[in-house]
């Protein structure tokens, strides 16, 4: 399969500079509510923000091992598998890509 001339053609959309997600491994857009994480072996992962019970912002904790969200507790792993409710269902993940120092996600 040929490669498209252009990412945004493929619904990519630019979330931030690569720059500042490898400053702490984390880079948060809260406009389109998306979560960019690196991974402990350079990987990216990107998750929607909004946590499925209500609606909050969830947060990556600080080691990045990880979200969970302020409201009412519900804890996910960093690649949105539910680990503890009052949510019930994951985080939704997006493809991510790092290209000409941007980040990337397909939402
Ligand atoms: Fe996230 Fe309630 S909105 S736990």
């Amino acid at each position: 399969k040929a490669k498209p001339e252009s990412t945004l053609s493929e619904g990519f959309q630019a979330v931030g500079s690569l720059e500042q997600l490898e400053e702490n491994g984390v880079l948060i857009n809260e406009n389109l509510r998306v979560v960019v994480l690196q991974g402990v072996l350079g990987d990216l992962i990107a998750l929607e923000q909004t946590c499925p019970h209500q609606g909050c912002a969830v947060l990556p904790t600080e080691e990045r091992k990880r979200l969970i969200c302020p409201c009412h507790g519900s804890q996910f792993t960093i690649r949105g598998k539910l680990l503890r409710g009052p949510a019930k269902t994951d985080l939704e993940t997006y493809e991510v890509k790092a290209e000409d120092k941007q980040v990337l996600v397909k939402l």
